[in-house]
Parts: C-alpha cells; structure tokens; sequence
C-alpha cells in the first residue's frame, strides 16, 4: 500500500492509473482491519490498531495522501514487512534458471509487452526491479501475484520460487534479457 501511495503521489501516467491506484488502496484498506484482527492487534473492530482506519480511509477519499502516509507508516512500525525466505540468499546459478523458466512459462506472457492503457497495468518486472526499493518489489511479488480459485487467489508460488523470479528480475534476465 505505501508504494502505491508513493506511485500516487508521483504523478501516475494517467488518470485512469491514479484512479486505479486509488481504487486498490481503498480496497486494501476495507480489508486491513481483518488482516489486522488477525495479527492481533484489533481486540474489537473499532478498537486497537483498527481504530485509526476510518480517519485513513476518510483522509485517502478527500485526497489528503500525507495523512494516508502517515498512518500507513505508523503500522508499518509494528507490523514490519515478513520477506520470509525471498530476500534470502542470492542468486545462484539454479535460482537463475527457475526463475528464467518460471518467467517464461508464466508471467512472460502479461509482462513483457504490457498495456499502458489500462487503470492497473502489467508493468515490465526487470524495469520495477531496478526502480523500486527491493523490500517493496518482494512484497509486491508476495502480494501482488494471484493464484486462481484453486489457491483462493493467494500467491501459488513457494518462498524459494519467488527468490528464483526476484534474482531473475534482479539481474535483467541473465543475458540481456533476450531470452526473457
Ligand atoms: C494474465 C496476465 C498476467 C500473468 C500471467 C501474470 N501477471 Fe502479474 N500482473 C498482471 C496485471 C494486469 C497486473 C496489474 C494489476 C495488479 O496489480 O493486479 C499484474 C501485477 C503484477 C505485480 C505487481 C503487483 C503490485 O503490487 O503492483 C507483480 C509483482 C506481478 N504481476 C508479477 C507477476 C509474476 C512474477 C508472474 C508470473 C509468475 C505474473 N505476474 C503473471 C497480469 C499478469
């Protein structure tokens, strides 16, 4: 959410973008209560770290985005960003090559000639690797990729998997990218 904040806030393509972005974190924050009910940290709906949603959802409505900003930052405090295993360890020469296959078999298809017309667009993964902060790309690898019904559309690939596809996007595809 704090990067597509940060995506917001630096002028998006276009307008259908910046209202892509918006719709998505007012998504993102109708469902943080729960995410945070699970984490503990909401003893009731309106208590705990779920009381100050409404005062961001409110703020993200009427364009306030540094208000968004700072709450959104607050709870990253406490409830940091679990990379699990995908930052770790580096790209060796089998996490190379599953990720290569990976990308191939699987996301070549939508990212590597994607659509710029479009609220929330494909975005080339080797550019967003070198343009975002590395924390922020492995999340939006964790979070931002769905499975389908079968996985209840969470993110069908291992920790290990997704190190492969993050240290393939990290070096631009091994040879330039030709064989993306
Ligand atoms: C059917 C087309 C399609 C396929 C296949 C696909 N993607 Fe995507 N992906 C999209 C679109 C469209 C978006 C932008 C909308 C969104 O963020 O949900 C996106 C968004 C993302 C994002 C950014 C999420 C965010 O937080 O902004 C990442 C990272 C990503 N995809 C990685 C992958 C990887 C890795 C694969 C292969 C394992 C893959 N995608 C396969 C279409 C696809």
């Amino acid at each position: 959410m704090a990067g597509d904040l940060r995506r917001l806030q630096s002028r998006p393509e276009s307008a259908l973008q910046a209202e892509g972005l918006r719709a998505r974190m007012a998504g993102a924050l109708s469902s943080l209560p729960l995410l945070l009910r699970r984490a503990g940290a909401c003893p009731r709906p309106s208590a705990g770290d779920c009381a100050g949603i409404p005062a961001l959802r409110a703020a993200l409505a009427r364009g306030d985005l540094s208000a968004v900003a700072r709450g959104l930052e607050a709870l990253r405090r406490k409830h940091p960003f679990d990379a699990g295993q995908i930052l770790a360890g580096g790209a060796t020469p089998e996490r190379l090559r599953l990720g290569a296959a990976l990308h191939r078999q699987v996301c070549a298809g939508c990212h590597d000639a994607p659509a710029a017309d479009a609220a929330l667009p494909a975005r080339d993964l080797f550019e967003e690797a070198r343009r975002l902060p590395r924390e922020e790309f492995a999340a939006r690898l964790l979070l931002g990729v769905r499975g389908d019904r079968g996985t209840s559309w969470r993110n069908p690939f291992s920790d290990l998997e997704l190190a492969a596809l993050l240290a393939h996007y990290e070096t631009g595809g091994g040879d330039g990218g030709a064989q993306r």
